[in-house]
């Protein structure tokens, strides 16, 4: 008995990267699973694998009509929808004076307007299914400032914010909505960042799956009591910078 036995649940940007690894561990708890992306050979491929228990949906989050489509094949394929994970994201660096203002839309529609219409388009599926759990992605760039993230760190402190304004409002249909906040995780979107930017008191970045095991968390009933919340999944990084204990004489 998996721990999210014949749940439907609705992953974006699962094509690859900590959304594949959701996808992959949400099947193996018995879910089933609805992938949607953008990039379309890559997500076919993982559906494919998958077997059964999951399908492919091309789908542009920031589409409002794409996402009535998507809720519309979940129900279809499924039966029902319990679950959604708003993981589609992007992240584009530069100084503030040279932001480039095409990115910084492009970056608040797929990182914060795809998690709105998300929640839109699902909770009435959700409220169908007699409730369920939704889980948005933000960051720690959602907890902090970062130097030249600056549409990323406004759009996931979005998502941290509308997902406290959505939990309140539909608490009493039995819908929960929490949201996470990975830190440095392996994946194509940080391959190409500087690591020692990153002191991760654990001393190195997560695997994908190690965020997947806090969304099967709060997908699951485990996290009945879980509304509004926020779970940091950081190896640390946003207490502090590690160090050894000083010697006392150097404290007192
Ligand atoms: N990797 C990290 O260190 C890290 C840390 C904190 C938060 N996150 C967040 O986790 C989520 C997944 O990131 P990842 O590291 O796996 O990145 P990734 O680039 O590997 O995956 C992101 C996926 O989103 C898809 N996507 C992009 N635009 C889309 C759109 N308009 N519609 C549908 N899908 C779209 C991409 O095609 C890709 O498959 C993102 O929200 C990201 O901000 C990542």
């Amino acid at each position: 008995m998996g721990r999210v036995n014949n749940k439907v649940i609705l992953v974006t940007g699962a094509a690859r990267g900590i959304g594949a690894a959701h996808a992959r561990l949400l099947v193996a708890e018995g879910a089933k699973v609805v992938i949607t992306d953008i990039l379309h050979i890559e997500g076919e491929a993982l559906a494919a694998q998958l077997g059964e228990s999951a399908i492919y949906v091309r789908q542009d989050v920031t589409q409002s009509g794409e996402w009535t489509e998507v809720i519309a094949s979940a129900e279809r394929r499924f039966g029902a929808l319990h679950g959604l994970v708003n993981n589609a994201g992007i992240a584009n660096v530069a100084p503030l004076e040279e932001f480039p203002l095409d990115q910084w839309h492009k970056t608040i529609a797929v990182n914060l307007t795809g998690v709105f219409l998300g929640m839109q388009a699902a909770l009435p599926a959700i409220r169908r299914a007699g409730g369920g759990s939704i889980v948005n992605v933000s960051s720690v760039e959602g907890l902090r400032g970062s130097a030249g993230l600056h549409a990323y760190v406004a759009s996931k402190f979005g998502v941290r914010g509308i997902t406290k304004s959505a939990a309140l409002e539909v608490a009493a249909s039995g819908v929960r909505v929490n949201s996470i906040h990975p830190g440095l995780i392996a994946t194509p979107m940080t391959a190409s960042f500087e690591s020692s930017l990153f002191p991760v008191p654990l001393g190195r970045p997560a695997e994908p799956q190690e965020v997947s095991q806090a969304v099967l968390f709060l997908l699951s009933d485990e996290s009945s009591y879980l509304t509004g919340s926020e779970i940091v999944i950081d190896g640390g990084l946003t207490i502090g910078v590690p160090r050894k204990c000083p010697a006392p004489e150097n404290i007192f």
